[in-house]
């Protein structure tokens, strides 16, 4: 059974952004699928605004490492997109839906996949808020 990718899901497997280690991240995330067992981690730079409110600090760079499918490695790399030069309060609110939507739609049977990468920037960013209470 051949599975119908968007254009952009192909461009972003193919040339995947922001991929690879980061050092010293102010945050990180791991998401996994239970279903297939893939997994996912994001680790966050963050630049702190003035101020004790950290939903105004700014996501400056975002990496990602994927062990998983197509749509995985895809949405890795556009939520790494989306979430660079937000601030924390914006990045809280990248959704799967987003995600999906900014790739030109997800097949269904894919869409469990897609779960990782809102989860895992989630998470990172949580970590970070942990991190600088
Ligand atoms: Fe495992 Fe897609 S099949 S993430």
């Amino acid at each position: 059974m051949s599975i119908d990718y968007s254009e952009k899901v192909i461009k972003h497997f193919f040339n995947p952004q922001n991929m690879g280690k980061m050092e010293d991240p102010d945050g990180v995330g791991t998401a996994g699928n239970i279903a297939c067992g893939d997994e996912m981690t994001i680790c966050i730079k963050v630049k702190g605004a003035a101020g004790d409110d950290r939903e105004n600090d700014v996501v400056e760079d975002v990496r990602f490492e994927t062990l998983g499918c197509a749509a995985a490695i895809a949405t890795s790399s556009m939520v790494t997109e989306l979430a660079k030069g937000k601030t924390i309060k914006e990045a809280k609110q990248i959704s799967l839906k987003d995600v999906a939507g900014e790739l030109g739609g997800l097949p269904p049977i894919k869409m469990h996949c897609s779960n990782m990468a809102a989860d895992a920037l989630h998470k990172a960013i949580e970590d970070y808020l942990q991190k600088s209470k």
